[in-house]
């Protein structure tokens, strides 16, 4: 026994070795680009994206993880396979493809414990799905992890309605936003955390380390950048802006908006913008500035910031000052582009479904119309593929079941303190009919995105979609010690279609749960029985 012991742990004593070896070709200065039919490995690794090396969950060894790029209409074949070993960090993984649609593919939705079960250490799982005529800048990320393991995910349109704005948009476009921590996600559960740095394209300073390499994007004078904005932090969020320059908004969360001209953009956890950067302004560098919510967060000594430069500017830190913005982003004039206006019946209250959820906090956890979300063993999913009667679906209280193609409007009341609170539904976008903070309502033609402020304390907010998508998704605050925390409930769309509409799931799928009672020692009850489910 001892022995075995000794070995185990020699062995894995070699591969923090490896692995930190290899970490020394890190940075990369440009993300690796997957296309959509592809294997994405995840392992553990030590990284110092702000200059403190700790050991983190990476894909194929960076972070943040490669880029995913797409044309509309492919399909996404995404072998993802878990070669997790420290288990200073979870083990256990899966991945959400965040706001592709999962249309007839609820199981590839990657939420552990309502769509499927974990991934076990070395097991893999295929993600395959359809994004449909989606298009836009998307992201995968786990959740409970807020040790790495999230990267950019691009879906382009041969014929982009908007490609007469912009001249450039690549992979050097796409910007990630990231909060980043020294400590392990698992020691900062349940209290008030806040991040140690803020990463640009995964560089950045922290408050009393070296000065460790920033992220610089390129660009040559006269030309156009599309730069896809993702804001994939665990808490922050974040005011970007650009020194010297204007921002135009074209996309907001996978869709297209009417042109906005911005000076600056507060981005929650869990959206995306894209912005056209014109490099009209004198050749130089320029300061890149995303400034977190963390309390006293500053630029000095580079903190909180990238280099914008043009091409003949020298290589050095941008001189530019930070002026206050005179014209930042309202939500409430971003309005969609294509098919605007809210699904049903304009008017407060006036859909078919009208639904209110209040949250509270007490001492560090979140009720939802007073039940706190605790994982079920069974995911939602293949309860619901069992047969379990709707209304005696696990976690009791959290699950809210919906009729099929009706007009849901949702508000969400904030009670508690904390916030302001990024939102996310699965499974759809939604019309935000009202944003936190706004008076208005807008029904004729509101942004349509998939992440959105609830607020604050006394705030609301109001959206609304149409239930066209059978199974159960997730809605849950995009800050993930939130998460973690209880905020979450889980919207079942008419689960007595769900079968049909997801079929046939995969086998492999089926194979999940059995794996994972396994690898935590349970006694296989609970989920043999699906693969005969599956397999009939
Ligand atoms: Cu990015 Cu459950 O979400």
């Amino acid at each position: 026994m001892i022995i075995i012991f000794l070995i185990v742990s020699l062995i894995s004593a070699i591969d923090a070795t490896s692995i930190a070896s290899r970490s020394q070709s890190y940075p990369l200065s440009q993300p690796a680009v997957h296309g959509p039919k592809t294997r994405m490995t995840i392992g553990n690794g030590v990284i110092a994206p702000d200059g403190f090396r700790r050991p983190a969950t990476l894909v194929d060894g960076v972070f943040p993880g490669p880029l995913i790029a797409a044309q509309k209409g492919d399909r996404f074949d995404i072998e993802v396979v878990n070669k997790l070993k420290d288990d200073s960090m979870s083990e256990l993984t899966s991945i959400h493809w965040h706001g592709i649609s999962q249309n007839g593919t609820n199981y590839a939705d990657g939420t552990s414990f309502v769509t499927q079960c974990p991934i076990t250490p070395n097991h893999t799982f295929t993600y395959s799905f359809s994004a449909q005529n989606q298009t836009g800048t998307f992201w995968y990320h786990s959740h409970y992890s807020c040790d790495g393991l999230r990267g950019p995910l691009v879906i382009y349109d041969p014929h982009e309605p908007m490609a007469h704005m912009y001249d450039v948009d690549d992979a050097s476009t796409v910007i990630t936003l990231a909060d980043w921590y020294h400590a392990f996600a698992r020691n900062l559960r349940h209290q008030i955390v806040f991040a140690n740095s803020m990463l640009i394209n995964g560089h950045g300073r922290y408050a009393g380390g070296h000065k460790s390499k920033l992220a610089v994007i390129k660009v040559r004078p006269g030309k156009r950048y599309r730069l896809r904005l993702i804001q994939m932090s665990c808490d922050s969020n974040v005011l970007f802006s650009i020194d010297g320059h204007n921002l135009t908004v074209i996309e907001a969360d996978g869709l297209l908006t009417e042109p906005l001209l911005v000076d600056q953009l507060q981005i929650f956890a869990g959206q995306r913008y894209s912005v056209i950067l014109s490099a009209d302004q004198p050749v130089d560098n320029y300061w890149v500035r995303s400034l977190p919510d963390t309390p006293n967060a500053t630029y000095d000594g580079g903190m909180n910031s990238a280099i914008l430069r043009y091409k003949g500017a020298p290589r050095a830190d941008p001189t530019t000052v930070n002026t206050t913005s005179t014209n930042p982003l309202q939500e409430t004039n971003l309005h969609a582009l294509i098919n605007p206006g809210a699904p049903g019946v304009p008017g407060y209250g006036n859909a078919n479904v009208n639904l209110k959820l209040e949250v509270s906090l007490i001492d560090t956890t979140f009720y939802i119309n007073n039940v706190t979300f605790t994982p079920p063993t069974v995911p939602v999913l293949l309860q619901i593929l069992w047969g379990v009667d709707p209304t005696q679906l696990l976690p009791n209280g959290s699950v809210y079941i919906l009729g099929p193609n009706q007009v849901v409007e949702l508000t969400m009341v904030i009670t508690g303190l904390g916030g302001p609170h990024p939102i996310h539904l699965h499974g759809h976008t939604f019309d935000v009919v009202q944003s936190a903070g706004s008076s208005t309502f807008n029904y004729v033609n509101p942004v349509r995105r998939d992440v959105v402020s609830a607020g604050s304390a006394g705030q609301q907010m109001v959206i609304r979609w149409v239930t066209d998508n059978s199974g159960p998704w997730f809605l849950h605050c995009h800050i993930d010690w939130h998460l973690d925390d209880g905020f979450a409930v889980v919207m079942a769309e008419s689960p007595l279609d769900t079968s049909a509409h997801v079929s046939p799931v995969p086998q492999d799928w089926g194979r999940l749960c059995p794996l994972y009672d396994n690898h935590q020692g349970m006694p296989l009850t609970v989920a043999e029985g699906v693969l005969d489910l599956i397999e009939q």
